[in-house]
């Protein structure tokens, strides 16, 4: 029996935001993904109802728009009035037809219940294009910019809150890309102003698009130290991949990676905070994180509509990777604030579409959704002493767990990553932790897929376990993903 001790529930709070999602206008998220106006379960503005009840479903909290590197080009009015050009999406090489622009894309984050977050171009955008548009989404006012939004459509501002002060612009593939102190500059700017514009705004400001690039991390020293007071975020990009000794165990322990970069970015926040003397706290936004094996890229067909790109397919040891980042997101809820899991519907996504056809659920899905409904509130934490696994420079727990308290319940993500051994755990409960209400368990074959002909394949299934003397009883098989509600005591 593995005993797992010490379960504290903290004051430290997780924040509904990091369960978000980001769509950009790239491959087939948006036409042939969330827009198919033929498709048999299409409303009556072309959005898929299949795709809109999956997403749903998720209750996913903010979706970050339109890009993603298709916003370093993005020409914002394109998107709105009666005018809709067809323009070269150079970040994807596709054509762009701009049938869904802001008002479009606003509705249908109505539409599936989640909060639209918007990204600015800092690439070929100016300040005062960033200045236009936010006057025009959030101005309550009568300015000939804001009765523009009017003219079509919108009588009430869109009120968007969280704004992203560009994407990637470290990146030699990022449109416009610019030298640290020059976007620390511009952002600056931009942010300053339009919190002038709506004071209500909160902003995020580009952090280096990965942490294994050269930029890393004097670019986050530069820019926070240009930029911190104006802002109110730092954003982390982090995508996974196959590792180079192809070993599942390597492939699992890649959050290791995730803890590290968050405690270095956070080092530079509390660092620059405390040089500057000021009491303004800079949080940390992952807006975008994910697992993309690039060998699933199928971007040979140049300037498409609607065109197949990074459709990764996902399989069963994904779903249990993405628990472990899951996992280590929410133990640093304190720093981590908003997370943006980078897709959502066909390019590197949890949903999957035929163009005119069927839907089926990736098996990331199903560790996504449980997060967003139930990874909220106060984070629970235990001391979890475990066997050890070494593997791709990593040593780390074979069982990897974290649990929060959401008003009457408690939620436990549990993880045994071990591929030889199963475990009986025997695990501390607050004391009111009264009876279990749910316990759903993932367990396959780490190559195992879902598929439009299978799409049942990877999906939870109903697991056991009981309380004893205050302890929760279960047994962890190998390589398993467990997902547990319990009810507790009503005071
Ligand atoms: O999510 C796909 C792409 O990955 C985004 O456009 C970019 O920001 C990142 O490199």
């Amino acid at each position: 029996m593995l005993d797992i001790k010490n379960c504290k529930v903290t004051d430290r709070k997780i924040d509904k935001l990091l369960w978000g999602s980001f769509i950009e206008q790239m491959g087939r998220a948006i036409y042939g993904g969330i827009y198919d106006k033929d498709h048999p379960t299409a409303n009556a503005d072309g959005f898929r109802g299949d795709v809109i009840d999956a997403v749903k479903a998720l209750e996913v909290p903010i979706i970050r728009y339109p890009g993603g590197n298709v916003v370093s080009g993005y020409r914002w009015r394109d998107g709105v009035g009666k005018n809709r050009p067809i323009r070269l999406n150079l970040a994807w090489q596709q054509l762009e037809p701009n049938i869904i622009g802001i008002h479009e894309f606003y509705n249908w984050c109505k539409q599936v219940g989640s909060e639209l977050m918007m990204a600015i171009n800092l690439g070929t955008g100016t300040i005062q294009d960033a200045l236009d548009l936010v006057e025009y989404c959030n101005f309550a006012g009568h300015s000939t910019i804001a009765d523009e939004r009017r003219e079509n459509g919108q009588e009430e501002p869109f009120k968007i809150k969280y704004w992203c002060l560009g994407n990637e612009m470290d990146g030699i593939w990022q449109i416009g890309n610019l030298p640290a102190e020059e976007y620390a500059r511009k952002a600056r700017e931009v942010s300053k102003l339009i919190k002038i514009i709506d004071p209500e705004i909160k902003t995020t400001l580009v952090g280096s698009s990965a942490p294994d690039l050269p930029t890393y991390p004097q670019w986050e020293k530069t820019v926070l130290e240009e930029a911190y007071e104006f802002v109110d975020y730092i954003s982390l990009h982090r995508y996974y991949m196959e590792t180079p000794d192809g070993k599942n165990e390597s492939y699992l322990g890649q959050y290791k990676d995730l803890e590290r970069y968050i405690s270095t970015v956070w080092g530079i926040v509390l660092e620059t905070k405390e040089r500057k003397k000021t009491e303004h706290q800079v949080y940390l936004s992952i807006d975008e994180w994910n697992i993309w094996n690039k060998s699933n890229d199928s971007s040979a067909n140049r300037w498409l509509v609607s065109d197949r790109k990074v459709e990764n397919i996902y399989d069963y040891k994904d779903a249990v990777l993405l628990a472990n980042l899951i996992i280590t997101m929410v133990k640093n809820c304190d720093k981590l604030k908003i997370g943006c899991l980078a897709q959502l519907v066909n390019v590197i996504a949890p949903i999957m579409t035929e163009n005119g056809g069927r839907m089926f659920l990736q098996p990331t899905y199903y560790p996504y959704e449980f997060a967003s409904k139930h990874l909220v509130g106060n984070l629970l934490t235990f001391d979890v002493d475990s066997p050890k696994i070494e593997a791709g420079g990593e040593i780390y727990e074979s069982i990897n767990m974290v649990g929060a308290e959401n008003g009457g319940e408690y939620s436990l993500l549990i993880t045994n990553n071990s591929l030889k051994e199963d475990f009986d755990l025997s695990i501390d409960l607050p004391c009111d932790a009264k009876e279990i209400k749910s316990v759903k368990v993932m367990k396959n074959a780490p190559e195992a897929v879902n598929s439009f002909d299978c799409p049942n394949t990877v999906v939870p299934t109903d697991g056991f376990a009981q309380i004893k003397d205050g302890k929760l009883i279960l047994k962890a098989e190998t390589l398993s993903i467990i997902m547990l509600i319990i009810d507790r005591e009503s005071k």
